[in-house]
């Protein structure tokens, strides 16, 4: 199986590493700063370029992992290529519709690796859910294969689906981890050590993978100990920007438990 990656960003620098790991060929990396593709390219013996005009038809899949607002713009370009018209091409993102690729290509999909890459970050590819979906049945096999070669878990999701795991993914991972940053903003403020949190961050997440999120939820918006959270808006004067959040998500856990 021979691949090229459009996007040497966070999950190109992954999913790039990975499927050379797991005995793929990448043929060509593009990044649209050449330094970003030539890193990526030298780890998995591709070639970089920084031009898409020079992507050849001489791999199997071609994987576009762009940010989202240039998916369209990067597809157009690459469908003026007559050698690529009859390629398969998947994006990565959770958010645009696969139909992006549809007015350039017969043969689409999408490839989504549902977790959040940094590339200073190692991840556990093995667990990572691959969201995936094409038009036709032996592009959907073939994405099939080249999931299972990376993950144990991959699955057909349909655009409306992977839309809507999308807004929960942003719940669960943008919003809690904003939470965890505004925390530091005010240990940090007050000159208090932040590790002192840690522990209870990560007992936060591992909990749930046993509970569901429900039954895990303690404080004082869950045992509506009125006190407490008028205690906890005086102090926040001092920070007057995390006042409607706190009193949006106290409300929010609230009403979750009103009988
Ligand atoms: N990061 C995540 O956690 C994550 C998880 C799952 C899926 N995704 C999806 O995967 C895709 C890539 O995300 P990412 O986090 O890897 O993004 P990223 O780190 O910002 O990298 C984006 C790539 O797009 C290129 N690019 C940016 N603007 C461009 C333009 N105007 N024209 C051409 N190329 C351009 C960048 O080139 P240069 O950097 O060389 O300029 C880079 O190669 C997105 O669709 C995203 O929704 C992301």
């Amino acid at each position: 199986m021979t691949i090229t990656l459009i996007g040497a960003g966070n999950v190109g620098y992954h999913l790039g590493k990975r499927l050379y790991k797991k005995g793929m060929t990448i043929h060509q990396v593009y990044s649209r700063q050449i330094g970003n593709a030539q890193l990526l390219a030298k780890k998995i013996k591709a070639k970089p370029t920084d031009d898409l005009s020079k992507i050849d038809g001489q791999a199997d899949l071609y994987l576009i992992a762009v940010k989202d607002d240039v998916i369209a713009l990067v597809a157009e370009e690459l469908g003026k290529n007559s050698v690529l018209k009859n390629k398969l091409f998947a994006h990565t993102s959770g958010a645009a519709s696969s139909q992006l690729l549809a007015r350039h290509f017969k043969r689409y999909g999408v490839f989504y690796p549902l977790q959040s890459f940094s590339k200073t970050r190692e991840v556990k590819f093995s667990t990572i859910p691959i969201c995936m979906d094409a038009r036709k049945k032996k592009d959907r096999q073939l994405l099939q294969l080249v999931g299972a070669k990376i993950s144990k878990k991959v699955a057909r999701i349909s655009d409306k689906e992977r839309a809507i795991l999308h807004v929960a993914a942003v719940m669960v991972n943008n919003f809690s981890n904003h939470l965890f940053y505004l925390g530091q903003q005010i240990t940090d403020a007050e000159q208090i050590d932040f590790d002192l949190l840690k522990p209870l961050m990560l007992e936060t997440v591992l909990k749930i993978d046993q509970h569901s999120p429900y039954d895990m939820q303690t404080g004082p918006a869950r045992r509506n100990d009125e006190k407490t959270i008028k205690k906890h808006l005086a102090y926040l004067q001092k920070f007057p920007e995390y006042v409607q959040l706190y009193t949006l998500l106290t409300k929010s856990i609230q009403h979750a438990y009103r009988r």
